[in-house]
């Protein structure tokens, strides 16, 4: 039992999608929610730089005294977590990938997209999951860049927002994909837009549910599952700017 906070990093709000699963399955958890803001998005970085900055968060998330840390970020997993476990290699530390394996379970031998930033499509990691699957099913890679930035300024539905996913997605919409991974923890956020332009039909899949529940497992197994009925939640930005903690409220949909 152990009331230490986990600490849960993004490069920026999209991470509140997986903070919001953890805080359903785990109410009892005082939980730190550090975004990036400052630097998103790290999906057009290098992988060098997106390591950097994740192992800089990291270090001063830990100093902070969190029991775990889960890595609320698609881009971060991809280019950092096998460092950060080799760094702290007695510390949970949880990662998110673009949750394939459903989609495929799913629609055996259907068409599926999955849409990621270009560093996570780009990575090892991805490639690997890719290496997996793709016998079994019709996968499309489908970068989004411009997506984070409208999750960032809290445009979560707009004519822009249809425009841009519509020449994001061009060319993967004859026939409609059966489903699609959101491979990047801010797109849980335009789920209607997204919809909009794939068809109701479409199935959506992310990992933010699959993540929690991992989270809980590995705090179990290790005997740090807080005792407490209700914990807090402390949100932190390297941005200082009102309205972010304001969409972040927003985003989060807590009572
Ligand atoms: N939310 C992040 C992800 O899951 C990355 C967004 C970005 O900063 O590019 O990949």
């Amino acid at each position: 039992m152990c009331t230490a906070p986990i600490a849960v990093f993004d490069s920026g709000l999209g991470g509140l999608s997986v903070l919001r699963e953890l805080v359903r399955l785990m109410p009892g958890e005082n939980f730190i929610y550090f975004g990036d803001s400052a630097n998103a998005p790290y999906g057009c970085r290098s992988t060098e730089e997106i390591r950097r900055l994740t192992l800089n968060h990291a270090k001063r998330l830990f100093s902070q005294g969190a029991k775990a840390l889960v890595v609320a970020c698609n881009t971060a997993t991809s280019a950092a977590i096998d460092e950060l476990r080799r760094s702290y290699p007695h510390k949970i530390i949880i990662g998110i990938e673009p949750a394939l394996k459903p989609a495929v379970d799913r629609f055996p031998g259907g068409k599926i997209l999955v849409m990621a930033t270009d560093a996570t499509l780009r990575e090892q990691k991805f490639a690997a999951l890719l290496s997996r699957y793709a016998a079994d099913c019709d996968i499309h890679k489908c970068p989004c860049p411009e997506l984070v930035a409208f999750v960032e300024r809290g445009e979560l539905d707009s004519p822009k927002l249809h425009e841009v996913l519509r020449k994001e997605l061009a060319g993967h919409l004859e026939p409609l994909p059966q489903g699609a991974v959101l491979g990047c923890t801010h797109y849980p956020f335009l789920k209607t837009a997204i919809s909009r332009v794939l068809g109701e039909q479409c199935i959506l899949f992310d990992g933010s549910e699959g993540t929690a529940t991992q989270t809980r497992r590995r705090l179990e197994l290790a005997g740090l599952l807080s005792p407490l009925e209700k914990g807090s939640i402390c949100l932190e930005n390297s941005l200082s700017e009102p309205r972010l903690r304001e969409l972040a409220l927003k985003l989060l949909e807590l009572p």
